[in-house]
């Protein structure tokens, strides 16, 4: 029998291994789209032998991605960026980038298109980053009005860019700093983290169930917590006490200013436009639990990656 295809933009990626592991698992044959086959081949393994097939493609090139559509039943966009770089622009990676894969997948007669934006996009945000989320999604529906969109908040996982980055810095600093804080009392932005299982389960969820059809939904964990308070879970989880700095805007302004310039920033002046909203599930959203899923706590997640940053890690286990 042949198996139905997906195509996956963004397949390497954080998000994209645990989706490509769930279509592998419900027999779709797999296109791990991306700019660099190699950097794919690791996901050869979740499928039966030529079941995950690392495939070269690029968003911003639109005969790339309408080969990796064609013939293709169901097509999944993963593909994200936090900053600019070069040619990566918001505009080509965020919305034309996400334009060229749904007009692909209606020309190509795709069954379903689930498109992964963010929490906060906005046309009206003043941040770039957000409002390039949102023109994307507007680019999506008019090329494909059935499709699906997903929203999540900050996404956690053994691969996450947060925890991991925060747990580092506790590792290595005597402070953490808590990003748009005025004050110690002040707990900063809120967010809500969403487990990436949970996330991947609600993509899977999206290709199958009709009533997601043309539907946006907004991920979210079961809690929403302070700046603060994530640095307080970032403690709690590597065992390690740290002063906790309030990083007023317009600090954390002046030092994106500077980071920004790196090659790889790990905060930027748009960063912090987009750290002046709460990141927060809407009350009127649609969910993951419209979706049929439970959100998973962070609480219960995070020992698993972060023993890893904790002193003496190891040694309970070696004297045990
Ligand atoms: N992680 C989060 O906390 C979070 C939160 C909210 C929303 N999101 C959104 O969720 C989606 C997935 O996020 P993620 O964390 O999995 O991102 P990620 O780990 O950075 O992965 C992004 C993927 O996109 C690919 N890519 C980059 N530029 C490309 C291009 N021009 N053409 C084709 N592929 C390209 C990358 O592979 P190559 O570089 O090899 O091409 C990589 O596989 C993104 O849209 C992101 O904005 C993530």
């Amino acid at each position: 029998m042949d198996r139905r295809i997906a195509t996956v933009f963004g397949a390497s990626g954080f998000l994209g291994r645990h989706v490509v592991r769930r279509l592998a698992a419900a027999g779709y044959g797999v296109r791990a789209a991306g700019r660099d086959p190699e950097s794919a081949l690791f996901l050869k393994p979740m499928g039966d032998v030529g079941q995950v097939v690392p495939w070269p493609a690029d968003v911003t090139h639109a005969d790339s991605v309408a080969a990796a559509v064609r013939g293709a039943d169901v097509v999944i966009n993963l593909v994200g960026i936090l900053y600019e770089s070069g040619r990566a622009t918001f505009q080509k990676i965020h919305v034309d980038g996400a334009a060229n894969v749904a007009q692909a997948a209606a020309a190509a007669g795709v069954q379903r298109l689930v498109h992964v934006s963010a929490l906060g996009a906005d046309a009206s945000s003043p941040a770039k980053y957000a409002r390039s989320k949102a023109a994307g999604e507007a680019a999506v529906t008019a090329a494909f009005p059935k499709a699906t969109i997903l929203r999540p908040s900050v996404v956690f996982g053994p691969e996450d860019d947060f925890f991991n980055r925060f747990a580092s810095m506790a590792r290595l600093s005597p402070v953490l700093p808590v990003i748009g804080a005025a004050s110690p009392k002040d707990g900063g932005p809120k967010f809500q983290p969403v487990y990436v299982a949970d996330v991947a389960d609600a993509i899977m969820a999206a290709l199958t169930d009709a009533k997601a059809k043309g539907q946006l939904f907004e991920l979210g964990g079961p809690t929403v917590y302070s700046f603060r308070e994530l640095m307080q879970l970032v403690m709690a989880q590597t065992g390690r006490k740290r002063c906790l700095l309030p990083l007023p805007y317009w600090v954390a302004d002046i030092q994106a200013a500077f980071l920004g310039l790196l090659p790889r920033p790990p905060l930027t002046l748009d960063q912090v436009q987009l750290l002046r909203r709460d990141n927060v599930v809407g009350d009127k959203a649609k969910t993951l639990k419209n979706l049929g899923i439970t959100p998973t706590a962070a609480e219960a997640i995070l020992p698993t990656y972060l023993m890893r940053f904790r002193n003496n890690a190891w040694q309970g286990v070696q004297n045990a």
